[in-house]
């Protein structure tokens, strides 16, 4: 199969998680006879510092034009300690993802047996917890308007929004991944405060009656905060808003015991992404010490997810889970054993994947 990436590495940490990502794609590509090409191209803070704009034109390009795009992450210090900057590299992330049409974010959380210790949730909670959270990404208050400050600068205001459209697509797109597995949908809302909410509930319990085969539970978000970590066992398909799906899938990354383990699709209307759900992790950046395996599941999820290749994705997390088996990892989940570099459990993984 001809495989076209878009490689958008982006700041901190993103470039050396990507590298490792990347070789391990070559590696599969290779192994099961794909032809892959690829064009890196500039996102968040580099690309504001290169060319003034965090999502410039020829990435949008460049993603319209390839298969996938393998996305690391963005954001710098600069920025974030500097409320009153005018352009953020986080308004690259949403431009692409607003202008890609992503309106799903697919966030699966599953255990890794030799990281249940890693969890600060105790193990006998955890354990076999396996479910997907599906985040709305291109709506809500990320995105309403208006959105500012009043003239005298002592009011700010954000706007929530969504449309009956925005909804049903997302609640229809959850609905088809619980028949899939274990037949039952948590729409989580906020419904006695929220118009938004309300409208979800109201359209979801519409759409809920074509899916008699799925199971539906309805929670108000500060009760789903508190079950994910309590029970996080009882759900299969989780569905909400983008906001609360931001904060509740940080929230589901201690239970697979590191933040820095945790995958991503965003799925849509035109070019799929994958990156990992951290963020750029500054402090880190170039010392080669960053955990690869959030890209990497990546880009497990995007050979299934955007080419249908689930022998592909399968031998990327088989070498994954050699690696933590053997070890093979990096600081943030070695403990007090010993540590690998970002690059050393990369090429891990990556001659596991040949070698299969
Ligand atoms: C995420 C991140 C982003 C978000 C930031 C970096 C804008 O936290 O992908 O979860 O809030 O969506
Ligand atoms: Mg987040």
């Amino acid at each position: 199969m001809k495989i076209k990436l878009a490689v958008l590495s982006g700041d901190g940490i993103g470039p050396e998680i990507v590298a490792q990502a990347l070789n391990v794609t070559k590696a599969v590509c290779k192994k099961f006879g794909h032809d892959l090409s690829y064009k890196e191209a500039l996102v968040g803070a580099c690309a504001i510092d290169a060319v003034g704009v965090p999502y410039p034109a020829e990435t949008h390009a460049l993603c319209m034009d390839s298969d996938a795009v393998l996305f690391g992450a963005i954001g710098t210090p600069e920025y974030d300690n500097n409320p009153s900057a005018k352009i953020r590299p986080e308004q690259g992330l949403l431009a692409m993802r607003k202008q890609l049409g992503l309106y799903a974010n697919i966030r699966p959380i599953t255990t890794f047996p030799s990281l249940l210790h890693k969890s600060p949730l105790r193990q006998d909670l955890v354990e076999g917890s396996d479910f997907i959270c599906i985040r709305e990404l291109t709506g809500g208050i990320y995105f309403g308007r208006p959105q500012g400050r009043s003239e005298d600068g002592e009011t700010a205001y954000d706007t929530c929004v969504y449309t009956v459209e925005e909804i049903e697509r997302i609640i229809r797109l959850a609905y088809s991944y619980a028949q899939k597995r274990r037949h039952k949908l948590t729409v989580v809302d906020k419904a006695n405060v929220l118009c938004t909410s309300r409208l979800w509930r109201q359209v979801a319990q519409r759409i809920e009656k074509e899916f008699p085969d799925v199971e539906t539970e309805y929670l108000f978000v500060d009760n789903a905060a508190m079950q994910l970590i309590q029970c996080p066992k009882r759900f299969d398909v989780m569905v909400t808003e983008n906001m609360f799906g931001d904060i509740l899938t940080d929230e589901a990354s201690v239970i697979t015991g590191s933040l820095g383990m945790l995958p991503s699709a965003s799925i849509g209307i035109h070019t799929s992404v994958f990156e990992p759900i951290h963020g750029s992790y500054p402090q880190a950046a170039g010392k080669d010490i960053a955990n690869p395996l959030a890209t990497i599941l990546s880009a497990a999820l995007m050979f299934e997810y955007a080419f249908g290749l689930i022998e592909e994705g399968l031998t990327i997390r088989r070498a994954v889970n050699a690696s933590l088996k053997e070890k093979i990892v990096t600081e943030d989940i070695a403990g007090d054993g010993k540590s690998y570099k970002t690059s050393e459990a990369g090429k891990w993984i990556e001659d596991y994947c040949s070698g299969q």
